[in-house]
C-alpha cells in the first residue's frame, strides 16, 4: 500500500511544475491569408501547434502530460507559425511549404498522438490534396 501513497504524493507534487502555456497575441497583419477552404483545414488540423491560437485541451493542465503537450506546441511554433506567416523569411517559407507537402504525404503531420485525441484533425485524402495543391500554388509564386 505504501507504494500507492508514494505514487499519489509524487503525482500531486509534479503538478506544481507548470511550464507556461502561452497564446502570444496575434497580429492580423502578419497571419496567413489563404482561401477559406484551405484555412478551415489548417485551423482544424495544424493550428493547435503551428499558430498562436492554440486551443489548450483540459488534459493539458495535468502533469506529466502537460509537459509533453506544451513542448509540442512550443516546438511546433518554432518550426512553423502561421500566425507570423508574413514575417517568415521567403527561403524558410519555401522550405516549410515543401516540408508540409512531404509531412502530409507521409502522414507525419498532424502528429499521430494528437490525432488520437482530435479525430476531426485527421486529414481525408481530399483535404490532403487541398492543402498540397495550395502549397504547390504558393511555391509557384516564388
Ligand atoms: C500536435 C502538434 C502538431 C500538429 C497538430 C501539427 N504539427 Fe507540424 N510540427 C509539430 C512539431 C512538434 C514540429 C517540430 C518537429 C521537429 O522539430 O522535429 C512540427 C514540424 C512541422 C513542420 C516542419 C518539419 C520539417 O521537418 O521541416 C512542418 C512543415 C509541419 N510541422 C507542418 C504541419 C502541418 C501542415 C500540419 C497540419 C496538417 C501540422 N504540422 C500539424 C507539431 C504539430
Amino acid at each position: 500500500m505504501k507504494i500507492v501513497y508514494i505514487m499519489i504524493v509524487l503525482l500531486l507534487a509534479i503538478q506544481l511544475i507548470r511550464p507556461e502555456k502561452t497564446n502570444p497575441p496575434v497580429d492580423e497583419a502578419l497571419t496567413l491569408k489563404a482561401p477559406d477552404n484551405v484555412m478551415k483545414i489548417l485551423k482544424t488540423s495544424c493550428y493547435d501547434c503551428h499558430s498562436n491560437e492554440t486551443k489548450w485541451p483540459w488534459y493539458s493542465q495535468i502533469a506529466p502530460l502537460s509537459w509533453n503537450i506544451i513542448g509540442h506546441v512550443n516546438d511546433g511554433r518554432d518550426a512553423l507559425n502561421f500566425s507570423k506567416w508574413s514575417e517568415i523569411d521567403p527561403k524558410i517559407k519555401t522550405k516549410r511549404l515543401k516540408r508540409s507537402i512531404k509531412t502530409i504525404n507521409n502522414g507525419m503531420m498532424p502528429l499521430s498522438n494528437y490525432l488520437m485525441m482530435h479525430e476531426a484533425a485527421q486529414l481525408s485524402n481530399e483535404q490532403k490534396k487541398t492543402i498540397i495543391d495550395w502549397c504547390n500554388k504558393e511555391l509557384k509564386k516564388r
